[in-house]
C-alpha cells in the first residue's frame, strides 16, 4: 500500500504521470533513417543546454510533486559529457525509485560500469538487426560490433535484464526478427519490437508493420505465452517457459495504448513534451533561465500536466510533429 503522502501528479484525462523521460543531448552518433535525417543541422544551441545542476533542479521539481521513474534518453545520452555523474545526482534525488537509460550502444563498453554504479538500474538498447551491412544502411554508420560489445559490457556490468529495441520496417529488417529472436533467447534479453512513428519527415517516411498481428504469430511459432506483467507500460509481452525470454510489441499506430499514458518529457534545453504526437509544451527550461523560482516552476508544470492531450494522432494527422524524435527523447 502507498502511503496517503505520496504526491500524486494527475492529468486531466485521470492518468497518473509518475514517469518523466529527459533528453540530456539532442546529439547522436548514429542517423537511424526513421530519426534523424543524413547531415541534420538544426540541433539545439549548446547554450540552451540545461546543465546538470538545472536539470536535476527541474527533475527534482518533478520528484516533490509524485514522479518517481526517469529515463535517461537523447539523442544519444552518453555523448552528454558527465552522464554518469548526472546520473548519480538523479538517483540520489528524494522520491526518484527508478533510474533507467535508452542507449544506442555504441559507447556502452566504456560507460557500462560507471552507470551502473551512478544508480541506473534498467537499461534499454537500440538494436534493429544482427547485419552488419543492413545496421549500416538503417544507422548510416558501420558499426554493430560497437553495439553488440555494448551490450556484452552492459551484462557483464550486472545490468538485467536487458530490453533490446528493434524498430521494425517491413521493407528493411522485418526478416531479421526470427534471428533476433534466438539472438535474445541466448543473451537473456527482452527483445521489444516498435512500430514506427511519423514524428519528423523521417519517421513519416518508415514502412511500419502492424505488430499487433505479428507479435500473435511470431509468439505461437515460438513457442511463446502471453505474460502479465505489472508497471502499465505500453508493451504487450510473451515469455518463453523454457528460457524465460521475452518478446514485445510496442504498438502506436495499429493499436494506441494513450489511455494508459503515464508519462511526460524534458527536452535537453528544459521544454516539457506532454505528448510525443502533440504539440503542447510548457518552456519550463526557459522559465528557470528567466529566474522562476520553484513555485513558479512548480505551478507551471501542474498547469501542463493539467492541459496533456488525451492522446496522439499519428494515424489521422501524421504530419502534425515535425519536430525529430532525438528533441523529445526516444
Ligand atoms: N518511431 C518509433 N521509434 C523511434 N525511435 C526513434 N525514432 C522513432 C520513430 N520514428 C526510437 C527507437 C530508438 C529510440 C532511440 O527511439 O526505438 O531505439
Ligand atoms: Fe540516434 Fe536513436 Fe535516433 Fe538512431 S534512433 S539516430 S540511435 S537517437
Amino acid at each position: 500500500m502507498e502511503s496517503p503522502r505520496t504526491p500524486t501528479l494527475v492529468d486531466g484525462f485521470g492518468r497518473r504521470i509518475d514517469y518523466l523521460r529527459v533528453s540530456v543531448t539532442d546529439r547522436c552518433d548514429l542517423r537511424c533513417t526513421y530519426c534523424l535525417p543524413k547531415g541534420f543541422k538544426g540541433f539545439e544551441e549548446p547554450e540552451d543546454w540545461l546543465t546538470h545542476a538545472e536539470m536535476t533542479r527541474l527533475i527534482g521539481l518533478f520528484a516533490g510533486l509524485g514522479v518517481a521513474k526517469v529515463r535517461l534518453t537523447g539523442g544519444e545520452p552518453l555523448l552528454r559529457r558527465g552522464i554518469s555523474e548526472l546520473a548519480a545526482q538523479i538517483s540520489a534525488l528524494p522520491g526518484i525509485r527508478d533510474l533507467s537509460l535508452s542507449s544506442n550502444g555504441t559507447q556502452l563498453g566504456r560507460h557500462a560500469v560507471a552507470l551502473k554504479a551512478a544508480g541506473v538500474s534498467r537499461l534499454n538498447i537500440s538494436l534493429d538487426t544482427l547485419d552488419p551491412s543492413c545496421f549500416a544502411r538503417i544507422t548510416g554508420r558501420d558499426c554493430l560490433s560497437d553495439v553488440l560489445e555494448g551490450i556484452a559490457a552492459a551484462q557483464a556490468a550486472g545490468f538485467a535484464p536487458i530490453k533490446l529495441n528493434m524498430v521494425v520496417q517491413g521493407d528493411v529488417n522485418e526478416a531479421d526478427i526470427d534471428r533476433m529472436i534466438e539472438y535474445s533467447i541466448r543473451g537473456g534479453f527482452i527483445l521489444r519490437l516498435i512500430e514506427p512513428m511519423p514524428v519528423g519527415d523521417t519517421g513519416r517516411t518508415a514502412h511500419g508493420v502492424d505488430l499487433s498481428a505479428l507479435g500473435q504469430k511470431l509468439a505461437g511459432r515460438h513457442g511463446l505465452l502471453p505474460q502479465v506483467l505489472g508497471g502499465g507500460g505500453p508493451a504487450r509481452y510473451w515469455v518463453s517457459p523454457d528460457s524465460g525470454m521475452s518478446l514485445g510489441v510496442i504498438t502506436p499506430m495499429s493499436q494506441h495504448f494513450c489511455a494508459a499514458c503515464n508519462r511526460v518529457r524534458l527536452g535537453v534545453d528544459g521544454t516539457l513534451y506532454l505528448c510525443l504526437g502533440q504539440n503542447d509544451q510548457v518552456p519550463l527550461g526557459g522559465m528557470l533561465r528567466m529566474g522562476a523560482n520553484d513555485a513558479e516552476l512548480s505551478a507551471a508544470l501542474l498547469a501542463g500536466i493539467a492541459a496533456k492531450p488525451e492522446r496522439h494522432e499519428f494515424n489521422t494527422r501524421p504530419e502534425k510533429i515535425i519536430r525529430f524524435m532525438s528533441q523529445t527523447g526516444g
